[in-house]
Protein backbone atom coordinates (compact mmCIF):
# COMPACT_ATOMS: atom_id res chain seq x y z
CA UNK A 1 0.00 0.00 0.00
CA UNK A 2 1.21 3.62 -0.88
CA UNK A 3 2.11 6.14 1.86
CA UNK A 4 0.24 9.57 1.50
CA UNK A 5 3.20 11.97 0.06
CA UNK A 6 4.47 14.71 3.35
CA UNK A 7 4.08 17.17 1.06
CA UNK A 8 2.42 16.96 -2.77
CA UNK A 9 5.13 18.16 -5.04
CA UNK A 10 4.45 19.68 -8.91
CA UNK A 11 6.33 17.45 -11.15
CA UNK A 12 6.84 18.11 -15.01
CA UNK A 13 7.30 14.97 -17.18
CA UNK A 14 8.55 15.22 -20.44
CA UNK A 15 7.15 12.34 -22.09
CA UNK A 16 5.02 10.20 -20.04
CA UNK A 17 2.40 8.28 -22.22
CA UNK A 18 4.21 5.46 -23.46
CA UNK A 19 5.79 2.90 -21.15
CA UNK A 20 7.68 4.27 -18.28
CA UNK A 21 6.40 7.55 -18.65
CA UNK A 22 2.80 6.26 -18.19
CA UNK A 23 3.26 4.48 -15.35
CA UNK A 24 5.45 7.25 -13.49
CA UNK A 25 2.46 9.21 -14.67
CA UNK A 26 0.46 6.44 -12.63
CA UNK A 27 2.65 6.50 -9.60
CA UNK A 28 2.60 10.25 -9.23
CA UNK A 29 -0.93 10.62 -8.96
CA UNK A 30 -1.74 8.02 -7.22
CA UNK A 31 0.40 9.60 -4.27
CA UNK A 32 -0.93 12.81 -4.94
CA UNK A 33 1.37 15.11 -6.83
CA UNK A 34 0.36 17.29 -9.38
CA UNK A 35 1.25 16.92 -13.00
CA UNK A 36 2.20 18.75 -16.27
CA UNK A 37 3.02 16.34 -19.00
CA UNK A 38 5.00 17.81 -22.03
CA UNK A 39 4.81 15.90 -24.94
CA UNK A 40 3.59 16.55 -28.78
CA UNK A 41 0.39 14.88 -27.87
CA UNK A 42 0.76 12.11 -30.76
CA UNK A 43 1.21 8.98 -28.37
CA UNK A 44 -1.74 7.42 -26.65
CA UNK A 45 -3.25 11.04 -26.72
CA UNK A 46 -5.86 11.60 -23.92
CA UNK A 47 -4.43 8.91 -21.51
CA UNK A 48 -4.71 11.34 -19.10
CA UNK A 49 -7.55 13.27 -19.40
CA UNK A 50 -7.32 15.16 -15.94
CA UNK A 51 -4.09 15.49 -16.54
CA UNK A 52 -2.58 19.35 -17.60
CA UNK A 53 -0.21 18.34 -20.97
CA UNK A 54 1.71 21.06 -22.45
CA UNK A 55 2.22 20.28 -26.05
CA UNK A 56 5.31 20.96 -27.58
CA UNK A 57 8.11 19.13 -29.79
CA UNK A 58 11.45 18.89 -27.27
CA UNK A 59 13.96 18.76 -30.49
CA UNK A 60 12.66 22.36 -31.48
CA UNK A 61 10.74 24.41 -29.17
CA UNK A 62 10.36 24.65 -25.47
CA UNK A 63 8.97 27.79 -25.24
CA UNK A 64 5.31 27.00 -23.93
CA UNK A 65 7.44 25.90 -20.43
CA UNK A 66 9.07 29.34 -19.80
CA UNK A 67 7.39 31.42 -17.38
CA UNK A 68 6.31 28.30 -15.13
CA UNK A 69 8.40 26.13 -11.74
CA UNK A 70 8.16 22.85 -11.11
CA UNK A 71 9.14 21.04 -7.59
CA UNK A 72 10.95 18.91 -10.44
CA UNK A 73 11.49 17.54 -14.05
CA UNK A 74 11.53 13.62 -14.89
CA UNK A 75 12.95 13.63 -18.11
CA UNK A 76 11.81 10.01 -19.78
CA UNK A 77 12.57 9.97 -22.84
CA UNK A 78 15.64 11.81 -23.67
CA UNK A 79 18.12 10.09 -26.19
CA UNK A 80 20.75 12.72 -27.79
CA UNK A 81 22.26 15.55 -25.82
CA UNK A 82 21.31 18.13 -27.81
CA UNK A 83 17.98 17.61 -27.34
CA UNK A 84 18.20 17.00 -23.26
CA UNK A 85 20.42 20.20 -23.74
CA UNK A 86 17.84 22.16 -24.50
CA UNK A 87 15.20 20.95 -22.16
CA UNK A 88 18.07 21.40 -19.59
CA UNK A 89 18.71 25.14 -20.25
CA UNK A 90 14.82 25.49 -20.53
CA UNK A 91 14.32 24.66 -16.90
CA UNK A 92 17.77 25.91 -15.36
CA UNK A 93 16.28 27.74 -12.39
CA UNK A 94 12.82 26.31 -12.61
CA UNK A 95 12.49 23.04 -11.62
CA UNK A 96 14.23 22.02 -8.56
CA UNK A 97 15.46 18.69 -9.43
CA UNK A 98 16.12 17.65 -12.57
CA UNK A 99 15.48 13.01 -12.71
CA UNK A 100 17.39 11.68 -16.21
CA UNK A 101 16.35 8.76 -17.03
CA UNK A 102 19.52 6.86 -18.31
CA UNK A 103 20.22 3.47 -19.36
CA UNK A 104 23.15 0.79 -17.87
CA UNK A 105 23.87 0.87 -21.64
CA UNK A 106 26.01 4.00 -20.95
CA UNK A 107 29.08 1.68 -19.56
CA UNK A 108 32.15 0.70 -21.60
CA UNK A 109 32.62 -2.48 -20.32
CA UNK A 110 29.53 -4.63 -20.30
CA UNK A 111 31.69 -7.76 -19.50
CA UNK A 112 32.70 -7.19 -15.96
CA UNK A 113 29.96 -6.67 -13.25
CA UNK A 114 29.96 -2.72 -12.84
CA UNK A 115 28.75 -0.62 -9.84
CA UNK A 116 27.75 3.45 -10.87
CA UNK A 117 31.51 4.44 -11.02
CA UNK A 118 32.49 2.21 -13.94
CA UNK A 119 33.81 4.13 -17.09
CA UNK A 120 31.46 5.47 -19.31
CA UNK A 121 31.14 5.01 -23.67
CA UNK A 122 32.41 8.19 -25.26
CA UNK A 123 29.97 9.01 -28.68
CA UNK A 124 32.67 8.92 -31.40
CA UNK A 125 31.95 8.96 -35.50
CA UNK A 126 30.44 5.66 -36.89
CA UNK A 127 30.05 3.80 -33.63
CA UNK A 128 27.08 0.92 -33.77
CA UNK A 129 23.95 1.79 -32.95
CA UNK A 130 23.87 -0.09 -29.76
CA UNK A 131 27.11 1.46 -28.45
CA UNK A 132 25.86 5.17 -29.82
CA UNK A 133 22.88 4.93 -27.89
CA UNK A 134 24.42 4.34 -24.56
CA UNK A 135 27.50 6.64 -25.77
CA UNK A 136 24.46 9.35 -26.16
CA UNK A 137 22.99 8.45 -22.91
CA UNK A 138 26.23 9.48 -21.36
CA UNK A 139 26.57 12.48 -22.50
CA UNK A 140 23.26 13.25 -21.75
CA UNK A 141 23.72 12.14 -18.17
CA UNK A 142 26.82 14.87 -18.02
CA UNK A 143 24.76 17.88 -19.22
CA UNK A 144 22.46 17.20 -16.25
CA UNK A 145 24.83 16.63 -13.61
CA UNK A 146 26.94 19.51 -15.20
CA UNK A 147 23.76 21.51 -14.97
CA UNK A 148 21.91 20.56 -11.72
CA UNK A 149 24.92 19.12 -9.87
CA UNK A 150 23.44 17.52 -6.67
CA UNK A 151 20.03 18.52 -7.91
CA UNK A 152 20.17 16.00 -10.49
CA UNK A 153 19.16 12.63 -10.17
CA UNK A 154 20.64 9.65 -12.99
CA UNK A 155 18.71 6.94 -13.39
CA UNK A 156 20.30 4.06 -15.38
CA UNK A 157 18.20 1.35 -16.20
CA UNK A 158 18.26 -2.34 -16.83
CA UNK A 159 15.74 -3.93 -18.98
CA UNK A 160 11.69 -2.61 -17.86
CA UNK A 161 9.26 -5.20 -18.10
CA UNK A 162 5.25 -5.40 -17.21
CA UNK A 163 2.45 -4.38 -18.96
CA UNK A 164 2.42 -1.51 -22.01
CA UNK A 165 5.90 -2.70 -23.07
CA UNK A 166 6.15 -1.71 -26.75
CA UNK A 167 8.61 -4.51 -27.37
CA UNK A 168 7.82 -7.91 -27.12
CA UNK A 169 10.95 -9.34 -25.06
CA UNK A 170 9.87 -9.92 -22.18
CA UNK A 171 6.04 -10.74 -22.86
CA UNK A 172 6.69 -13.05 -25.59
CA UNK A 173 7.98 -15.84 -22.69
CA UNK A 174 5.14 -16.43 -20.69
CA UNK A 175 2.71 -15.54 -23.88
CA UNK A 176 5.04 -18.21 -25.70
CA UNK A 177 3.90 -20.92 -22.28
CA UNK A 178 0.58 -20.37 -22.15
CA UNK A 179 0.58 -21.51 -26.14
CA UNK A 180 2.11 -24.73 -24.97
CA UNK A 181 3.70 -27.47 -26.92
CA UNK A 182 7.52 -27.45 -27.64
CA UNK A 183 8.79 -24.51 -26.31
CA UNK A 184 12.85 -23.62 -27.55
CA UNK A 185 14.67 -21.90 -25.05
CA UNK A 186 17.94 -20.70 -25.48
CA UNK A 187 21.36 -21.03 -23.86
CA UNK A 188 21.64 -22.41 -20.86
CA UNK A 189 19.00 -22.92 -17.37
CA UNK A 190 22.18 -21.18 -15.42
CA UNK A 191 22.24 -18.72 -17.81
CA UNK A 192 21.86 -15.00 -15.82
CA UNK A 193 18.30 -12.95 -16.41
CA UNK A 194 17.95 -9.24 -15.01
CA UNK A 195 15.12 -7.34 -15.54
CA UNK A 196 12.71 -4.61 -13.34
CA UNK A 197 8.80 -4.16 -13.56
CA UNK A 198 8.49 -1.05 -14.78
CA UNK A 199 5.88 0.24 -11.56
CA UNK A 200 9.08 -0.48 -9.57
CA UNK A 201 11.31 1.82 -11.65
CA UNK A 202 8.12 4.42 -11.31
CA UNK A 203 7.55 4.15 -7.65
CA UNK A 204 11.40 4.58 -6.91
CA UNK A 205 11.65 7.50 -9.07
CA UNK A 206 8.58 8.93 -7.55
CA UNK A 207 9.81 8.50 -4.35
CA UNK A 208 13.32 9.79 -5.37
CA UNK A 209 11.83 12.97 -6.00
CA UNK A 210 9.89 13.17 -2.86
CA UNK A 211 12.90 12.73 -0.83
CA UNK A 212 15.28 14.59 -2.81
CA UNK A 213 17.64 11.85 -3.50
CA UNK A 214 20.47 13.18 -5.68
CA UNK A 215 22.88 11.08 -7.51
CA UNK A 216 23.25 8.19 -9.89
CA UNK A 217 21.42 4.81 -9.08
CA UNK A 218 21.98 1.57 -11.38
CA UNK A 219 18.30 0.46 -11.46
CA UNK A 220 17.26 -3.23 -12.35
CA UNK A 221 15.97 -6.07 -10.46
CA UNK A 222 17.85 -9.20 -9.09
CA UNK A 223 20.40 -11.77 -10.99
CA UNK A 224 18.26 -14.28 -11.57
CA UNK A 225 18.94 -17.77 -13.66
CA UNK A 226 17.52 -18.48 -16.70
CA UNK A 227 15.85 -21.53 -15.65
CA UNK A 228 13.88 -20.08 -12.92
CA UNK A 229 12.56 -17.61 -15.15
CA UNK A 230 10.94 -20.02 -17.44
CA UNK A 231 9.59 -21.80 -14.65
CA UNK A 232 8.31 -18.97 -13.16
CA UNK A 233 6.72 -18.24 -16.92
CA UNK A 234 5.31 -21.96 -17.40
CA UNK A 235 3.41 -21.19 -13.41
CA UNK A 236 1.80 -18.39 -14.25
CA UNK A 237 0.60 -19.48 -17.96
CA UNK A 238 -0.21 -22.81 -16.43
CA UNK A 239 -0.58 -24.83 -19.92
CA UNK A 240 1.84 -28.08 -20.41
CA UNK A 241 4.21 -27.28 -22.33
CA UNK A 242 7.83 -29.80 -23.15
CA UNK A 243 10.70 -27.42 -23.05
CA UNK A 244 13.59 -27.96 -25.44
CA UNK A 245 17.06 -26.55 -24.18
CA UNK A 246 19.31 -25.65 -27.05
CA UNK A 247 22.54 -24.32 -26.23
CA UNK A 248 23.96 -20.87 -27.34
CA UNK A 249 26.34 -21.67 -30.00
CA UNK A 250 23.76 -23.88 -31.88
CA UNK A 251 21.59 -21.36 -32.12
CA UNK A 252 24.04 -18.62 -33.42
CA UNK A 253 25.05 -21.32 -36.09
CA UNK A 254 21.40 -21.82 -37.05
CA UNK A 255 21.33 -18.11 -37.67
CA UNK A 256 19.06 -17.48 -34.67
CA UNK A 257 19.56 -13.60 -33.54
CA UNK A 258 20.20 -12.67 -30.26
CA UNK A 259 18.11 -10.16 -27.50
CA UNK A 260 15.07 -9.12 -30.02
CA UNK A 261 15.51 -12.38 -32.91
CA UNK A 262 15.19 -14.79 -29.26
CA UNK A 263 14.12 -12.16 -26.85
CA UNK A 264 16.13 -12.01 -23.91
CA UNK A 265 18.99 -14.32 -24.71
CA UNK A 266 22.21 -12.90 -25.13
CA UNK A 267 25.13 -15.35 -26.07
CA UNK A 268 28.05 -12.31 -26.49
CA UNK A 269 31.09 -12.78 -23.45
CA UNK A 270 31.94 -8.95 -24.47
CA UNK A 271 27.76 -8.67 -22.54
CA UNK A 272 28.11 -11.09 -19.82
CA UNK A 273 28.11 -8.71 -17.43
CA UNK A 274 24.40 -7.57 -18.71
CA UNK A 275 22.81 -9.33 -16.53
CA UNK A 276 24.67 -9.45 -13.12
CA UNK A 277 24.38 -5.73 -12.42
CA UNK A 278 25.04 -4.24 -8.90
CA UNK A 279 21.97 -2.10 -7.35
CA UNK A 280 22.48 -2.16 -3.76
CA UNK A 281 22.66 1.58 -3.87
CA UNK A 282 19.02 2.03 -5.32
CA UNK A 283 17.89 -1.04 -2.50
CA UNK A 284 19.42 1.41 0.29
CA UNK A 285 17.98 4.38 -1.24
CA UNK A 286 14.59 2.65 -1.12
CA UNK A 287 13.76 0.48 -4.33
CA UNK A 288 11.48 -2.06 -3.76
CA UNK A 289 10.21 -5.17 -6.12
CA UNK A 290 7.31 -7.35 -6.48
CA UNK A 291 7.24 -10.97 -6.93
CA UNK A 292 7.80 -12.45 -10.72
CA UNK A 293 4.67 -13.89 -10.51
CA UNK A 294 3.05 -10.65 -9.80
CA UNK A 295 5.34 -9.15 -13.27
CA UNK A 296 3.95 -12.27 -14.89
CA UNK A 297 0.33 -12.40 -13.93
CA UNK A 298 -0.26 -8.60 -14.83
CA UNK A 299 2.11 -8.88 -18.22
CA UNK A 300 0.02 -12.01 -19.67
CA UNK A 301 -3.39 -10.49 -18.32
CA UNK A 302 -2.29 -7.30 -20.81
CA UNK A 303 -0.82 -9.50 -23.34
CA UNK A 304 -3.80 -11.14 -24.02
CA UNK A 305 -6.13 -8.07 -23.63
CA UNK A 306 -4.08 -6.64 -26.46
CA UNK A 307 -4.92 -9.63 -28.61
CA UNK A 308 -2.20 -10.83 -31.35
CA UNK A 309 0.78 -8.73 -32.45
CA UNK A 310 0.96 -7.07 -36.13
CA UNK A 311 3.41 -9.52 -38.06
CA UNK A 312 7.12 -8.86 -37.42
CA UNK A 313 6.58 -7.48 -34.05
CA UNK A 314 6.31 -10.71 -31.99
CA UNK A 315 9.77 -11.80 -30.07
CA UNK A 316 10.49 -14.98 -31.82
CA UNK A 317 7.77 -16.13 -34.31
CA UNK A 318 6.00 -19.60 -34.50
CA UNK A 319 6.97 -20.20 -38.05
CA UNK A 320 11.04 -19.21 -36.84
CA UNK A 321 10.49 -21.47 -33.72
CA UNK A 322 9.58 -24.42 -35.36
CA UNK A 323 12.06 -23.42 -38.14
CA UNK A 324 14.77 -23.30 -35.44
CA UNK A 325 13.82 -26.39 -33.66
CA UNK A 326 13.65 -28.68 -36.63
CA UNK A 327 17.25 -27.25 -37.36
CA UNK A 328 18.62 -28.22 -34.34
CA UNK A 329 17.03 -30.81 -32.58
CA UNK A 330 17.26 -33.82 -35.13
N1 LIG B 1 12.81 -0.49 -22.37
C1 LIG B 1 13.90 -0.79 -21.66
O1 LIG B 1 14.15 -1.96 -21.34
C2 LIG B 1 14.84 0.31 -21.24
C3 LIG B 1 16.08 -0.03 -20.71
C4 LIG B 1 16.94 1.00 -20.28
C5 LIG B 1 16.54 2.32 -20.38
N2 LIG B 1 15.32 2.63 -20.92
C6 LIG B 1 14.92 4.03 -21.03
O2 LIG B 1 13.61 4.18 -20.49
C7 LIG B 1 12.94 5.23 -21.18
C8 LIG B 1 11.65 4.66 -21.72
O3 LIG B 1 10.91 5.64 -22.34
P1 LIG B 1 9.34 5.45 -22.67
O4 LIG B 1 9.19 5.40 -24.17
O5 LIG B 1 8.79 4.35 -21.87
O6 LIG B 1 8.83 6.89 -22.15
P2 LIG B 1 7.37 7.50 -22.16
O7 LIG B 1 7.52 8.85 -21.54
O8 LIG B 1 6.35 6.59 -21.63
O9 LIG B 1 7.05 7.68 -23.74
C9 LIG B 1 7.81 8.52 -24.61
C10 LIG B 1 7.19 9.92 -24.60
O10 LIG B 1 7.98 10.84 -25.29
C11 LIG B 1 7.12 11.71 -26.03
N3 LIG B 1 7.89 12.25 -27.13
C12 LIG B 1 8.50 11.55 -28.13
N4 LIG B 1 9.12 12.40 -28.97
C13 LIG B 1 8.91 13.65 -28.48
C14 LIG B 1 9.29 14.95 -28.91
N5 LIG B 1 10.04 15.13 -30.00
N6 LIG B 1 8.90 16.02 -28.19
C15 LIG B 1 8.13 15.87 -27.06
N7 LIG B 1 7.75 14.65 -26.60
C16 LIG B 1 8.12 13.56 -27.31
C17 LIG B 1 5.98 10.81 -26.47
O11 LIG B 1 4.79 11.51 -26.73
P3 LIG B 1 4.46 12.09 -28.23
O12 LIG B 1 4.80 11.01 -29.19
O13 LIG B 1 3.00 12.39 -28.13
O14 LIG B 1 5.32 13.31 -28.37
C18 LIG B 1 5.78 9.95 -25.21
O15 LIG B 1 4.93 10.59 -24.29
C19 LIG B 1 13.89 5.73 -22.25
O16 LIG B 1 14.64 6.81 -21.75
C20 LIG B 1 14.83 4.55 -22.45
O17 LIG B 1 16.10 4.91 -22.95
C21 LIG B 1 14.46 1.66 -21.34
Amino acid sequence: MRSTPSRPLSLLVLGGTRFLGRALVEAALADGHQVTLFNRGRTNPGLFPGVETVIGDRTEDLSALSRRRWDAVVDVAGYDPQVVGLSVDALRGRVGRYVFVSSLSVLADQSTPQDEDGALLVLRAGMPPEDAYGARKAASERLVRDAFAERASIVRLGMIVGPHDPTDRFAYWPRRFARGGRVLLPGDPTDAAQFIDVRDVADWIVGCVSKERGGVFNVTGPTIAFGTFFDACRAAAGTPAETVWVPSERLLAAGADPWMGVPMWIADPACAAINRVDVSRALTAGLTLRPLARTLADTLAWDKARGSLPPGQEGLSAVEERRLLGALTH
